[in-house]
């Protein structure tokens, strides 16, 4: 078996940098070298470098050392939407209670990471009740991850209720003790044609942003508005298709464009901030980071993820 010092090491061009990571202050390192861990490691102390964990978010964040993150920008998985065959993962939960509140815990374990005046970008999408229909129509387009059975319908809605889940979820969080200070519509350009005849087709997300105390840092004049107005809450991005990422093929199916993670990284961090996804997928937010001189944390629960952002990450 191999040590935690070994483990760590495996994707660390300096090993030197692991073996000394406790004492070290944080400072800017050449862009691959950053800290590989499981969730059976030993709790960091301090954070000098960019971390990457293997494991449930719970337990990640458990490793983390307080108040060290400045700002999240995350996306967990949707509740009811795609599986994403990895033991533990959120999402699956068969109740929409169930799912605010495993969500809400995690959050709960932000709250001890991040700095006084940090906050989170949280990108969440809603769904529609299946009227207690328990399969799902094949999806073409992507026909191994969506998930096999629907959710019964949660209590008090009705067939093909839209849930409002992120509202949901937001008001879980501000029961919680969050500040919930902006509602971002991310509007897309190029969103999917979808078959319904009696409602418009949907072609926006939320993204919301939470505050752990009443002030945060927020820097009003990183990012402009059209005709250098204040930055306004409807945001037009277009999706970005999954592409051949140095010959290999981005294996991640929902992935946020890269502009709508630097955006939320601008607005609410600095150069040499550290910055935390932990549900972290191909690695969008990570790279974002990486792109504008913040450090980062990555958690993800399902490995074959991980090696994508290692992948990704060695190779910008
Ligand atoms: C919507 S995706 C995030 C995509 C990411 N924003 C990107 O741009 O690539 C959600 C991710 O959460 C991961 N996940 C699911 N359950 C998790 C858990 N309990 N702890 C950590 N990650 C989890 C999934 O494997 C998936 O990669």
């Amino acid at each position: 078996m191999t040590s935690p010092i070994e483990q760590r090491s495996m994707f660390n061009n300096d090993s030197a940098n692991v073996r000394s990571h406790r004492v070290r202050r944080a400072t800017a390192l050449p862009s691959n070298r950053f800290l590989s861990m499981t969730v059976n490691d030993e709790p960091i102390d301090s954070l000098v470098q960019p971390v990457l964990i293997q494991g449930h978010a719970l337990d990640a964040l458990n490793l983390l050392p307080e108040n060290s993150i400045q700002t999240v920008v995350t996306s967990p998985p949707y509740w009811s939407l795609r599986d994403y065959a990895v033991k533990e993962q959120i999402g699956c939960d068969e109740s929409l209670a169930d799912y605010l509140a495993g969500i809400v815990k995690t959050f709960d374990k932000l709250r001890r990471v991040l700095k006084a005046d940090g906050t989170i970008w949280l990108n969440v999408g809603d769904a529609y009740t299946s009227g207690n229909r328990r399969y799902r129509a094949p999806d073409k387009k992507n026909r191994a991850r969506a998930m096999s059975t629907r959710p019964v319908t949660p209590d008090g809605l009705k067939p093909k209720d839209l849930i409002g889940l992120p509202w949901r979820l937001a008001f879980a969080l501000q029961d919680a003790g969050w500040w919930l200070r902006s509602e971002i519509i991310w509007s897309k350009p190029n969103a999917h044609p979808e078959s319904v005849r009696d409602r418009p087709t949907k072609a926006h997300e939320i993204v919301f942003l939470l505050s752990k105390n009443q002030d945060y840092y927020y820097d009003v004049k990183a990012v402009r508005g059209p005709n250098g107005r204040r930055l306004r809450t409807t945001w037009e991005i277009p999706t970005e298709p999954r592409k051949q990422n140095n010959g290999i093929v981005d294996g991640h199916p929902a992935v946020m464009p890269a502009v709508l993670a630097q955006r939320c990284l601008r607005i609410t961090s600095r150069p040499g901030d550290f910055v935390l996804d932990p549900y972290a997928g191909s690695g969008t937010t990570l790279l974002a980071a990486q792109g504008l001189g913040r450090q980062w944390v990555g958690i993800e629960l399902k490995p074959a993820f991980i090696d994508l952002m290692q992948h990704r990450l060695m190779n910008r």
